[in-house]
């Protein structure tokens, strides 16, 4: 068999790679896998080093194409890159950073919307940051309207392009006085990120505050910055003159963990997570205990497995403590294979239902509410953009051929092609290298049964 893991990164990140997999499914996984630091910590804390006045080195970083990109960044941002003796290791010096041209930028970027986050270090480091117009969907006002409007309160200047987004400081960073309308991730990190050099004191409101938010605080308090963290999604961020590099070891990665559960748990497998830890998946064991799943939880790792026949479950996806927005995918598989009608309710993203078209291709009965749902039993009825899924089971899959969407939709499809009985195609495969490491020696060593076929 030919693996896909010793590949090079996809090209700039761009979400077609043209792998294609085929799967022969109907056998459970069994056995272990190790999840290393998480992507969505990684990627920041990799940019946070070039607020530093010495060297960073960050550990337990996986080798996904998303670290790759956010490298190859920094490399045009003249930050030196270089890997550690440690497996996993990276050694970052930004003592060289200099500006990058916006095609530079977006030739590393690809699709990743990671070029935002350099906008606060490099408006401290040298006045200026470029964001290119990735255009479409990719970059519009609104997806990053939370950025934009965070930076201008820290007296950025920000000015559109036909090329992209040139920003400035003519007159350095301050302190501002921020509340967020929604308690964005990437927002939240871009204030974190400016905040800590600007003068004054910052103070956020509606901040997010998921675990990879709390590990890039871990981060920056290391390098020497002043931050606390209030009731009610309060944080205080007091300015500082100067930062250090930093020594961290990533906190893993969540959301390839619960992954792997929802595999245990669609293909009636058994499987020890190492690395996995309780408490920052507590909501996620609650949902995969109601749905028929069991776990054992060891110093090392988590192991999962089915505790009996599949339960539905009503499950709404929403901002940290609640149930993340990038688990759903891989529990709608399993829930396909319960005893009754589960609905989830989408409430972070807008279109992050859209990857169930496949699955019923495969036999699953799934009905999508676009508007969304009205039911009493909700707990938080949030925003305009919700949808609903609601999935009837249980239905036998079959095999299908399939094109991978994005990295949880495509994680899924993988997920759905082993849980079906005979051949599924799915193609496009290469995206979930974006966020799981070694992922197709990973379904190798669980006793998956699959080829490379392009
Ligand atoms: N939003 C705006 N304006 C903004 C920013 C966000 O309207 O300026 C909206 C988004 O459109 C979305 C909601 O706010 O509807 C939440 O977006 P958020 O900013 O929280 O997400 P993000 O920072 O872009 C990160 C993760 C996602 C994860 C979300 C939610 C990274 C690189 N990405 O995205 O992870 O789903 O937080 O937890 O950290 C993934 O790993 O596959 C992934 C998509």
């Amino acid at each position: 068999m030919k693996t896909l893991d010793t590949a090079g990164p996809t090209a700039g990140g761009r979400e077609s790679t043209g792998e294609t997999l085929a799967i022969r499914g109907g056998r459970p996984l069994n056995g272990r896998v190790e999840v290393k630091g998480a992507k969505n910590l990684v990627t920041k804390a990799m940019v946070a080093a070039l607020l530093g006045e010495s060297v960073s080195v960050l550990r337990d970083v996986p080798d996904i194409s998303d670290v790759e990109v956010v490298r190859s960044l920094l490399e045009v941002h003249g930050v030196t890159v270089r890997d550690g003796d440690e497996e996993g290791t990276l050694h970052l010096d930004p003592s060289g950073a200099v500006s990058a041209h916006f095609e530079e930028i977006d030739a590393h970027a690809g699709a990743s919307r990671i070029p935002i986050l350099f906008c606060g270090p490099l408006l401290h480091l040298l006045g200026e940051a470029l964001i290119p117009d990735l255009g479409g969907c990719r970059i519009g006002d609104r997806p990053i309207n939370f950025h934009m409007d965070a930076l201008r309160a820290f007296g950025a200047v920000v000015d559109k392009s036909y090329e992209g987004i040139r920003i400035t400081a003519p007159n350095g960073l301050h302190g501002a006085d921020i509340e967020l309308p929604y308690p964005s991730v990437g927002a939240t990190e871009q204030v974190l990120l400016t905040a800590v050099r600007a003068k004054g004191t910052t103070e956020l409101r509606n901040a997010a505050i998921e675990p990879e938010i709390m590990d890039l605080i871990a981060v920056l308090q290391k390098m020497g910055a002043i931050i606390s963290y209030e009731p009610n999604r309060v944080i205080l961020i007091e300015g500082v003159e100067s930062l250090r590099g930093y020594d961290h070891r990533a906190i893993f990665d969540r959301n390839e963990a619960a992954s792997w559960a929802c595999a245990a748990l669609a293909t009636g497998g058994d499987i020890f997570v190492g690395g996995a830890k309780q408490q920052e998946m507590l909501t996620f064991l609650n949902v995969f205990r109601k749905a028929g799943g069991e776990f054992d939880v060891r110093e090392d790792g988590i192991r999962f497995y089915r505790g009996g026949p599949l339960k539905p479950v009503v499950v709404e996806t929403d901002v940290h403590p609640g149930f993340m927005t990038d688990w759903q995918q891989p529990l709608i598989v399993a829930l396909t294979q319960a005893n009754g009608r589960s609905t989830v309710h989408e409430t972070v993203y807008e279109n992050r239902l859209g990857f169930t078209a496949a699955l019923v291709q495969m036999g699953a009965d799934i009905v999508v509410h676009p508007q969304g749902i009205d039911s009493s039993t909700r707990r938080v009825p949030r925003r305009a953009l919700e949808q609903a899924a609601v999935i009837n089971g249980p239905t036998p899959l079959h095999g299908a051929d399939v094109e991978v969407p994005d990295l949880r939709g495509g994680y899924s499809y993988v997920i759905a092609a082993l849980t079906a009985e005979g051949e599924s195609t799915v193609r496009n495969v290469g995206i979930i290298r974006r966020g799981y490491e070694k992922f197709f020696t990973k379904l190798a060593a669980l006793g998956a049964d699959f080829d490379v076929i392009g």
